[in-house]
């Protein structure tokens, strides 16, 4: 760690509190000049650091800004050893971490960048990621206990593991429209994108990136006009370091999941939180939308849904989405 991170570790831990120089310079075991010189770079990096006459310097508690200190601080034992990168821009993070998949990174790299430039979503979308407002993560994650078909189960498993992080940090009830969707208060406040990489043996997973994006907080024009009927955010405004939190929450739940390596342990969870079943839903289906009656999400987390002619299907993920038809 560098000056700069030392002394923001040292302000995360201590937010808040005003810290003399002299006692920054004595914990850091650096002169008082290189303090300053750090502070200031902490303040070019965005972070809002009070300063007052013979108290000293404090970061402010209303910072929201994500920090690998910020999320240290709220990670799990468990999570202690992953290995987060943090970025101010990537394209996406998911490209990030495929590049890394492909050059041979272990499990357990974790990417999270402020803002993408191509944020993508599922079926060849883009995924709007402005600065600031959001938390584009992607986990690397190598599953020995998966195969190929089952990949789907990470996506189910980070969709429950989001709702309760999100839940835990704003108190808001959050729900799951299958089958990678996350909405508050009937909007969408985060996707998933799971992508994998298949082995040469039948049915292997050699790796998947888990990428999801969370709308903390609105932009502060809005959202774009397309997506302004959909897009929702988990805070109306900037709440107090509501991004380190959330983002160590999922990883905390998420990686409690997946340590388990119980693949239908949280279908229950993923299933009391769904918001289509029961509703009617349109069938996105290749020869064009179909109406229909969402009645369950099965253990495999497929949709089984039942068209006017009294038809049941068990829909799966990857060839279909819905659309809900009403509140
Ligand atoms: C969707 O809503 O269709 C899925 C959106 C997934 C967005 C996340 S943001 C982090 C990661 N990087 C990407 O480019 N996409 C995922």
């Amino acid at each position: 760690m560098n000056t700069k991170e030392k002394l923001l570790e040292l302000f995360e831990n201590n937010k808040g509190t005003f810290l003399s120089g002299e006692e920054i310079a004595g914990r850091l075991d650096i002169s008082r000049t290189a303090v300053w010189k750090a502070v200031n770079a902490l303040r070019s990096d965005g972070y809002s650091i009070d300063a007052v006459q013979n108290r000293g310097y404090a970061l402010s508690p209303e910072t929201d800004k994500l920090s690998l200190q910020g999320i240290r601080k709220y990670l799990a034992p468990e999570c202690t050893g992953l290995d987060i990168r943090l970025f101010s821009e990537l394209e996406s993070t998911n490209t990030t971490v495929r590049g890394l998949a492909s050059d041979g990174a272990p499990e357990g790299v974790v990417v999270i960048s402020g803002s993408q430039t191509g944020g993508r979503g599922r079926r060849g979308r883009s995924f709007y990621s402005p600065s600031d407002t959001g938390i584009y993560m992607s986990l690397l994650l190598r599953p020995s206990f998966l195969s190929a078909k089952e990949a789907l189960f990470l996506t189910t498993m980070a969709a429950v593991a989001i709702c309760e992080a999100i839940e835990k940090v704003s108190g808001k009830n959050a729900l799951i429209k299958w089958v990678n969707d996350i909405f508050v208060n009937d909007k969408k406040v985060c996707g998933i994108l799971t992508e994998a990489s298949f082995g040469l043996e039948a049915d292997s997973l050699e790796y998947a990136v888990l990428g999801l994006g969370i709308n903390v907080c609105a932009p502060s024009g809005g959202f774009p006009e397309e997506i302004r009927d959909i897009a929702g955010a988990v805070f109306d405004s900037p709440e107090a370091d509501a991004k380190n939190r959330l983002a160590a929450e999922v990883l905390n739940r998420f990686m409690s999941y997946y340590g388990s390596r119980d693949i239908t342990g949280y279908v229950e969870e993923y299933r009391r939180r769904s918001l289509v079943i029961g509703r009617e839903v349109l069938v996105m289906a290749p020869d064009g939308p179909k109406p229909a009656v969402a009645l369950d999400v099965d253990n495999e987390c497929r949709l089984k849904v039942r068209y006017p002619d009294e038809t049941v299907e068990s829909l799966h993920s990857g060839e279909i989405s819905i659309k809900l038809t009403r509140g």
